[in-house]
């Protein structure tokens, strides 16, 4: 005689299968959306991008709107990041000095609205190329242009109290209309990013 475990229910074997079937159908449906986000649309833009709108220092809103009819670059960042952000924009600023003439938008976007100020992007692209444009915004605002842009950030405390911020670091490369062009390629001579970026100018 054995008697019947309370639990039975849990390792019925006809319910091992559904629950299998259940998982995946749920990894399928998880690859097939990465794969729809990824994907060129038959617009030819992927689903990164979209709508925003931002504060520059001087107090004024940028919005996706302002930036029709030409290509821009979006990179998000932090004034306090030590190392990634001011190595990025700086080589930024290599490719834009081989490029004098042409009127190419930058974003400077932070991922740290609690501390970047529009005011101090503004004050921290001064270091840069002028065509860099710092923006920054309620953190509701910064939030909504992240999950735009697929951006990962977060905070990382720090041992002194402070903290730093976690965050993907990929220069955008958006076309006339807004829509996403390419992850921009600055591991090359600038020469070459240059190059390649005017070809789209
Ligand atoms: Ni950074």
């Amino acid at each position: 005689m054995s008697s019947i475990p309370p639990n039975a229910a849990a390792h019925d074997p006809n319910l091992s299968p559904r629950a299998l079937g259940v998982i995946a159908v749920c990894l399928v449906l998880a690859a097939l959306g990465l794969w729809i986000a990824m994907t060129p649309s038959r617009t030819g833009t992927a689903l990164i991008g979209g709508p925003f709108a931002l504060q520059t220092g001087d107090g004024k809103t940028i919005t996706d709107a302002d930036l029709k009819g030409k290509p821009f670059l979006v990179y998000f960042g932090y004034t306090h990041c030590p190392d990634v952000c001011p190595t990025t924009l700086a080589q930024i600023s290599d490719v834009l000095k081989r490029l004098p003439e042409k009127p190419i938008r930058v974003l400077f976007v932070t991922v740290d609205p609690e501390r970047d100020t529009s005011a101090l992007m503004a004050d921290y692209v001064g270091s840069f190329d002028p065509r860099i444009i710092g923006l920054s915004g309620s953190p509701q605002d910064v939030a909504a242009m992240e999950k735009a842009y697929r951006v990962y950030a977060r905070k990382a405390p720090t041992k002194d109290g402070d903290y730093s911020m976690d965050h993907s670091s990929i220069v955008y490369l958006m076309d006339a209309k807004g829509g996403f062009v390419e992850a921009f390629n600055l591991d090359r001579p600038p020469e070459e990013s240059a190059k390649e970026l005017s070809s789209y100018l």
